[in-house]
């Protein structure tokens, strides 16, 4: 049984992270273990920065975006010196294993670290990329979409007023969850993603019937991976006689108050990934199957894919016409 057991935070920062982080401090502590929290992610564990945490220090956090605990991205953790240093650190301490609550990156991290030192790892999937094979969602990509969706509504009401096309490019690194579910949340009449190829000649072309229909007004969704919002509107405003604005919501994605859902879905997984690692548990992270928490090997889930819901693309191409 893991008594001794450390929690981190790493690489983009997503909503719910620090309801997460109280999930697994208070049922670590229910469970009689003791709980050290690291702070800076993979800088922080290399560097030492570790230290107890009790049920006071995760007090009121639920509702806050961001990590109490910082984060960082380590290009140092991809090698061998700085793991070693960090076990070091671990070992000292008396630290028997480690939660790492990040991205794919993070969790891979915490998969190389746990083969190479010897130390128990449990992930929980927290990015609002939402990039992260046999979950159903990752902690924060909800509320991402909910702040995409409210900056999509609020273009809407200016484009409708101005007869314009508005381009918003949206975060999700080489994927296009956030572009998908926002978008078609928000209405937009094309979406435009990595995993799904498109023709901007064949787009302006849907555009142009639709003035031609009457339709004064549009606006485009892009995910970063796929184009930037940037191109879009330039040719749009070659090719047709709408006049384009474009914007790029960058890092308010990953800020505000996470939703009820994120903060429900991070308690549940901070709670099973106490559990699992406390039962001995290691080289896994969890998540929900059909909203049933699972537990999946870390090399094994990450090297599956996680393709986008092709009804939701069915839709998205359906609704706009
Ligand atoms: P995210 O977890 O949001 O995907 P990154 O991809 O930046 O963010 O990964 C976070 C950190 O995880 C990296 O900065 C690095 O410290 C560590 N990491 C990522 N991949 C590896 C790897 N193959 N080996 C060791 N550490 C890694
Ligand atoms: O992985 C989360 C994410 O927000 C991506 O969507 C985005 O491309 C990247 O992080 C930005 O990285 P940084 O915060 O280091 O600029």
């Amino acid at each position: 049984m893991v008594k001794r057991f450390a929690v981190l935070t790493s690489g983009g920062d997503a909503p719910g992270m620090n309801a997460a982080i109280r999930a697994v401090v208070r049922t670590g502590l229910s469970k009689g273990a003791e709980v050290f929290g690291v702070a800076h992610g993979y800088e922080g564990l290399q560097a030492g920065e570790i230290n107890p945490m009790d049920s006071k220090d995760v007090g009121a956090i639920i509702s806050l975006g961001g990590t109490v605990l910082r984060s960082s991205r380590s290009p140092k953790f991809k090698r061998s010196p700085a793991r070693t240093a960090a076990a070091g650190h671990v070992r000292s301490l008396g630290i028997e294993g480690l939660i790492v609550i990040g991205g794919d990156g993070s969790l891979t991290g915490a998969d190389v670290f746990s083969r190479e030192q010897g130390i128990a790892v449990i992930g929980i999937p927290a990015s609002i990329d939402n990039d992260i094979p046999r979950t159903d969602n990752s902690i924060g990509f909800q509320t991402a979409v909910d702040t995409a969706l409210d900056a999509i509504d609020r273009v809407r009401d200016t484009a409708y007023s101005h007869d314009r096309v508005f381009v918003i490019e949206v975060m999700g690194r080489r994927n296009g969850f956030i572009a998908v579910e926002a978008g078609l949340a928000g209405g937009a009449e094309e979406i435009l993603i990595p995993e799904r190829p498109f023709d901007l000649a064949k787009v302006c072309q849907r555009l142009v019937a639709g003035q031609k229909r009457g339709k004064r007004s549009s606006i485009f969704v892009v995910a970063e991976g796929a184009i930037k919002a940037a191109a879009v509107c330039a040719f749009i405003t070659k090719e047709t006689e709408y006049e384009a604005r474009y914007l790029v919501l960058g890092h308010m994605q990953r800020g505000g108050s996470p939703c009820a859902y994120d903060r429900v879905l991070a308690t549940r997984l901070g709670h099973h990934a106490v559990l699992r690692l406390m039962a001995g548990g290691t080289g896994e992270y969890v998540g929900t199957s059909a909203n049933k928490i699972v537990s999946n090997p870390i090399r094994e889930g990450l090297a599956t894919e996680k393709p986008i819901d092709p009804e939701r693309l069915e839709l998205a191409g359906i609704m706009a016409r």
